[in-house]
């Protein structure tokens, strides 16, 4: 297992708040899959679903996490949230680093993605029985791809961040992590 910290959960969990949060805070570097994505295909997330489909994307993903298993260390990695859906990926993570899955109550998350016009899988109407859905699919996939889940309803950065710290120190003594 590589030295990284990767953070799984749901649109709208605070992955890319936490994880820039984080990386500033142990001075690790940050880097946001979607962004690396949007930056390897010059295409917003939004136009790649619009013109090559979902499929395509994924596999974007999975050539992703490849890439930074080769090329990262002593990073924060914060994915998007379909990631662990492909069973390969979820493994792949858990080569990248160590999985923490962020879990924000649904109520919370549709707050937080109301409006939202980047998130493809979020478009048209029905938005709350759309993450319902989506959610009771994916509940147990975010749990089984992640070391440790921390449930950030009502709780500060700073507190997320100590539990996320707490884990990795312990998981990396165990596990011999790496930064090579
Ligand atoms: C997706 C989540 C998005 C982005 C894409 C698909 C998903 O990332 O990767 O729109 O399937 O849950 P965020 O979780 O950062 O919003």
């Amino acid at each position: 297992m590589k030295n990284n910290i990767v953070l799984i959960g749901f649109m709208g969990s605070g992955k890319t708040s936490v994880g820039k949060r984080l990386a500033g805070k142990i001075k690790y570097k940050f880097i946001d899959t979607d962004e690396w994505i949007e930056k390897t295909e010059k295409m917003k997330i939004s136009e790649i679903f619009e013109k090559h489909g979902e499929e395509y994307f994924r596999n974007l993903e999975t050539n992703t996490i490849k890439e930074l298993i080769s090329s990262t260390k002593s990073t924060i990695i914060s994915t998007g949230g379909g990631m662990p859906l492909r069973e390969c990926n979820a493994r792949l993570l858990k080569e990248l680093g160590v999985v923490i899955y962020l879990k924000a109550s649904e109520e919370i998350t549709i707050k937080r993605v109301k409006g939202d016009t980047t998130r493809p899988l979020l478009a048209g109407d029905n938005l709350e029985e759309r993450v319902n859905r989506l959610l009771t699919e994916r509940m147990p996939v975010y749990e089984a791809a992640a070391h440790k889940k921390i449930i950030t309803d009502n709780i500060s950065f700073e507190l997320i961040i100590e539990e996320i710290m707490k884990y990795y120190s312990e998981a990396a003594f165990f596990s011999g992590a790496s930064g090579n």
